[in-house]
């Protein structure tokens, strides 16, 4: 038994974390201040984890920047009996559009948050860490599938701050011994867990594609703007790498493992599938999943998007013996069980 700290833990893929770590063993502090997540997430995954996994759970709400709050996280794993070994490091903000309008809050989270989390780290002695990248570091591919070796060449701040922590991170690797870091880079995480009982739960309009069709499914919102129908891609409509959160927690599991058990280190993942779907066949797969039609228009390209982003997902299986293991079909009936159930989210 390992105790890890999750920063960002109450998030979509933190809570679908938490609960793949309770079960294979572990023990948990949570540290999230709830900007984009409720703590309603946390108390779902002790539920599912049952009693006596839920006791090794701890959630502290507190902020990434501020060194006092991951004092109290790091204190929490000594008082409860074993220091912090790992972190798991999802805190952050992640929509792309806000991160053109507010940037300075998104390099302040997203990479002061992460210097003060590693700062912390130093200072405990604990240099074992997976971070929460993106497939977004690539911009526009210059081919797919994309290989880690792509070159890093972000179109807006967010990416832009997820490269500069990806650099912090090699830097730190280079300037002393004992680091053990995951960087894995995540392509289109969608889906919820199979209970329906935790899953993505967006503030607002959703951004993304998933959450959007879920809402109109729902009957929440009325029809989706598909974004474009003159991609170059079979069908004319945008290609991505839809990864279920749950193959996404298991990748966490096994990264964090394979940290734990090898020497000092810098891995760099992709985590996704390796296929890709349009989004006329993402729409199509929900409708089938939730029994009554999708209502669409077809709209303009939003700017900033690429017409395909696939993952070559190969190094994550030769390094962690990891592979999603579900479909687009598992994806669409657990996200709709979620959303069904969850109609208003977390409430
Ligand atoms: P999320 O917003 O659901 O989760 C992030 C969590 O961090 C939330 O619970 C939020 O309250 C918390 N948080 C934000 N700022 C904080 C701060 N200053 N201190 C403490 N907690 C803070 O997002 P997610 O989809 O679960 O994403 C998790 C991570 O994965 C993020 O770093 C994101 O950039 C990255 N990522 C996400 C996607 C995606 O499409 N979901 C894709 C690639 C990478
Ligand atoms: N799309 C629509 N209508 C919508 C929303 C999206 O047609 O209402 C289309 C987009 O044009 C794109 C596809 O659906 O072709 C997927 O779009 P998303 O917004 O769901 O996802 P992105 O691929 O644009 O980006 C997501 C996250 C990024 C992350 C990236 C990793 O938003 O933070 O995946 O690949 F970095």
């Amino acid at each position: 038994m390992t105790q890890i700290l999750i920063t960002g833990g109450a998030g979509f893929i933190g809570s679908h974390t938490c609960l793949v770590l309770l079960e294979a063993g572990h023990q948990l502090v949570v540290l999230d201040n709830f900007a984009n997540s409720s703590p309603e997430a946390l108390k779902r995954v002790a539920r599912l984890a049952g009693p006596a996994a839920a006791g090794r759970l701890q959630v502290i709400e507190g902020d990434i920047r501020d060194p006092a709050d991951l004092e109290r996280a790091f204190a929490a794993g000594v008082a409860a009996g074993a220091p912090i070994q790992a972190v798991i490091h999802f805190a952050g903000l992640k929509a792309v559009g806000e991160s053109v309008a507010e940037p300075l809050r998104y390099w302040d989270v997203n990479v002061t948050g992460s210097q003060q989390l590693l700062a912390a780290m130093v200072k405990h002695g604990c240099r074992t860490l997976v971070f929460s990248s993106s497939a977004t570091l690539y911009g526009y591919p210059d081919s797919v599938p994309i290989p880690e070796a792509a070159p890093i060449r972000p179109i807006n701040p967010y990416g832009h701050t997820k490269a500069a922590v990806e650099r912090m991170l090699a830097d730190l690797v280079a300037s002393e011994a004992g680091w053990r870091i995951a960087s894995l880079r995540y392509f289109n995480p969608v889906g919820a867990h199979p209970s329906g009982c935790i899953g993505e739960d967006p503030n607002g309009i959703p951004n993304n594609l998933f959450p959007f069709i879920s809402q109109v499914a729902v009957g929440r919102r009325e029809q989706v703007q598909v974004f474009g129908g003159d991609w170059p891609t079979p069908d004319g409509t945008g290609v991505r790498d839809y990864i279920h959160v749950m193959d996404l927690a298991e990748g966490h599991l096994a990264a964090l493992e394979a940290m734990l058990a090898g020497g000092d280190q810098l891995l760099t993942l992709n985590l996704g599938s390796g296929q890709g779907h349009s989004v006329l066949e993402v729409i199509e797969a929900f409708a089938a999943a939730c029994g009554h039609p999708i209502p669409y228009v077809m709209a303009s390209r939003r700017e900033g998007d690429a017409a395909i982003t696939v993952a070559d997902p190969a190094e994550a299986q030769r390094q962690l013996g990891w592979q999603t293991r579900r479909s687009l079909k598992d994806i669409c009936c657990d996200g709709w069980l979620w959303q069904s159930s969850n109609p208003n989210g977390y409430g």
